[in-house]
């Protein structure tokens, strides 16, 4: 009995000693991931804010931007829609010039509304459109100005719930005012747009990706003729990734951007993966059911599918395509051979949704 109570005291000592020294013992630890939540913002909310934002708040110098982020309420404090990619919604105004900063987070707008609106990355200048993809490479000076008298909005995407995680996001403001055009306009489009010739001589900017825009006027008829030759897939309809053209790997060295197309009344089947996405809805309705749970979207929506959970699609229009554009950690974890991925295989692939996801009480 006096020997029990030895073997207790020295066992609580044992516990005091390790947590004044900040030594814990592995089997008391609690081994898991963030908690990412699927989750679905509505356009008309995410509108709303950033409307509001409009009217309230200038766009900081040196180097902020009004964006409002799409934080993940699974993660207390988050720094993104999933723990690995972070996505706003960025408004500059008309006249208005976000100057120029760079930093150690990759980063990728879709362009959401606007026209007569450009961001510039080092020297070039890149006039964009609805639909369009516009890259800038980690390290890369970049400033957006809104020459237009319309409010130009659009989907910022990048890794840096990553970058913080590794403590390596390295930021400078641009503190020499504005950039200078040093190649001409939309020089990336023009040398490397067609994807199947690359130009001689040519320096990229950065070692990222030498291609800084992919035009939706391209890229959907692409879509549409792999549609047409039946290129489907079990899991996410007909899908195309936006390559680095320079080496035919990913978008981006940590985030792959794709465009999914589901025809009218398509049903996917369900899957599971390590990665995570944050999906844009750029045009159609639908939904898309996550672990159960129906997620209701239409255009301009976005939302979160975690890593390891089932997920399939449904587009709810007879009539009309919808496409989805996402973003991805795919070039991660396949740097680090962590890629997983497993079909659903009982209920013919399909899952049973037991709830609705009510986006006015998501919590
Ligand atoms: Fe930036
Ligand atoms: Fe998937």
């Amino acid at each position: 009995m006096a020997e029990d109570s030895d073997r207790a005291t020295r066992l609580e000592a044992m516990y005091t000693d390790m947590a004044a020294h900040s030594l814990e013992g592995l089997w008391r630890m609690e081994r898991k991931g963030p908690d990412v939540r699927p989750y679905l913002w509505q356009w008309d909310t995410v509108l709303r804010a950033v409307t509001a934002a409009g009217e309230f708040v200038d766009i900081p110098y040196p180097g902020e931007r009004r964006a409002v982020a799409l934080v993940n309420p699974g993660i207390p404090g988050a720094l993104g829609s999933t723990h690995a990619i972070y996505t706003a919604i960025q408004l500059v105004r008309p006249g208005e010039v976000a100057r120029a900063h760079r930093h150690m987070p990759n980063a990728l707008r879709f362009m959401i509304e606007g026209a007569g609106v450009s961001t510039t990355v080092e020297g070039e200048r890149v006039p964009m459109y609805a639909g369009d993809l516009v890259l800038t490479p980690n390290m890369l000076w970049h400033e957006h100005r809104n020459d237009s008298d319309a409010d130009a909005v659009w989907l910022d995407g990048l890794d840096s719930p990553l970058v913080f995680g590794l403590a390596a996001a390295v930021y400078e403001p641009f503190e020499d005012g504005f950039l200078t055009e040093t190649r001409p306009e939309d020089h990336s489009g023009r040398s490397y747009g067609l994807g199947t010739v690359r130009p001689i001589g040519y320096e990229a900017p950065a070692k990222g990706s030498p291609l800084l825009v992919y035009r939706w006027t391209a890229v959907e008829p692409a879509i549409q003729r792999m549609a047409e030759d039946g290129a489907d897939t079990e899991f996410d309809g007909v899908s195309i990734e936006y390559v680095n053209p320079g080496n035919g790997g990913h978008t981006l060295s940590t985030m792959s951007c794709w465009m999914t197309m589901l025809r009218p009344g398509e049903h996917t089947k369900a899957h599971r993966h390590t990665y995570s996405s944050v999906y844009h809805v750029h045009r159609g309705k639908g939904s898309t059911i996550i672990d159960g749970q129906r997620f209701e979207w239409a255009e301009r929506d976005s939302f979160v599918v975690p890593p390891w959970t089932w997920h399939e699609h449904v587009n709810a229009s007879d009539s009309d395509i919808a496409y989805l554009f996402s973003i991805n950690d795919i070039p991660t974890l396949e740097a680090f051979n962590l890629n997983r991925e497993e079909p659903l295989t009982e209920n013919g692939g399909h899952q049973q949704a037991t709830s609705v996801f009510d986006p006015e009480n998501p919590n």
